[in-house]
């Protein structure tokens, strides 16, 4: 089994460089996904799965302080109030007690209500229900305001980045305030780009997968893939990531297929999930 290494983020939690995407999984998934070693596991309010996480992480002999799990506010629920109820919820359905890394979902500015969601994330983490605070799909604008206003930096900015929306700029905010990114979608969900004769090219060179060189990119610029997959040897395959290094050259051969278009059009100035 492959053993994972750790990042340590600003407020020195530390947590495994590759972790588990669960949207859509159930618990089968998760208890094999642990059996392949992820020890992070990326789950979400709004991915309705919490519970079937909460079961696998009973069921499993892998004990709880070796895990890392993370869930996101309801993006609804983006508020003072509203947030440490939605959290609340949260924890009842994993049957958790407290939660590793809690992250607000989406920043939602037609509510303009995400500053007073991470000050209710400032007093849970305060509380020790939540051992690090972060964000998804914050812009560089948001991430500023959320410092001015209340002093704390998130630990993590989760954000859409893969080869064809490699998100640089975003990346390079992120890095210049402290804050590791993680990315969602990193194999674009299954998209056209694994076949792309550049990736190919590159993995033919070093004996693996695109799969493997997509995840392996992302790694040696510093972010944390939470690559899904339902297969069990694609779940292994996906974490056997550490044994081969990317020229510069390649990295940015990887960061010209850019297409400057997200997957869905997710774009976070203007998408709210109401
Ligand atoms: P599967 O579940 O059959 O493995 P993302 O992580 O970007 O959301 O992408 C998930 C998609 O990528 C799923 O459709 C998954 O299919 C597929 N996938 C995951 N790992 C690999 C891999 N190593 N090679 C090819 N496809 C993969």
């Amino acid at each position: 089994m492959t053993k994972i290494p750790t990042i340590t983020l600003n407020d020195s939690l530390e947590v495994p460089a590759v972790g588990y995407g669960t949207w859509a999984m159930k618990r089968p998934q998760f208890l094999q996904a642990l059996a392949a070693g992820y020890r992070l596991f990326d789950s979400a309010r709004g991915y309705g799965n919490e519970a079937e996480l909460g079961q696998a992480i009973a069921q499993s002999d892998v004990p709880r302080a070796e895990m890392i799990i993370t869930t996101k506010v309801h993006p609804p629920n983006n508020g003072y109030e509203s947030t440490l109820q939605d959290f609340q919820a949260s924890l009842k359905a994993l049957d958790l007690e407290y939660v590793d890394l809690y992250l607000i979902h989406w920043p939602n500015p037609a509510q303009d209500r995400y500053v007073e969601t991470w000050r209710a994330m400032i007093k849970l983490q305060a509380d020790g229900l939540v051992r690090s605070i972060g964000v998804c799909n914050f812009t560089p604008a948001y991430l500023r305001r959320l410092i001015d206003e209340t002093g704390v930096v998130p630990s993590i900015n989760q954000i859409e980045r893969h080869p064809w929306f490699p998100n640089l700029a975003q990346t390079a905010c992120d890095a210049q305030l402290g804050i590791v990114t993680q990315a969602w979608s990193p194999l674009g969900s299954g998209a056209a780009f694994l076949t792309d004769p550049t990736l190919r090219a590159i993995a033919q060179q070093h004996g693996t997968t695109t799969a493997q060189v997509v995840l392996r990119w992302l790694l040696q610029r510093g972010s944390l893939p939470l690559p899904r997959s339902q297969d069990p040897w694609r779940m292994r395959q996906n974490l056997d990531v550490f044994a081969f290094d990317l020229t510069e050259a390649e990295l940015t051969q990887i960061e010209g297929l850019d297409t400057g278009r997200r997957l869905e059009g997710q774009d976070p100035e203007t998408t709210n999930y109401l």
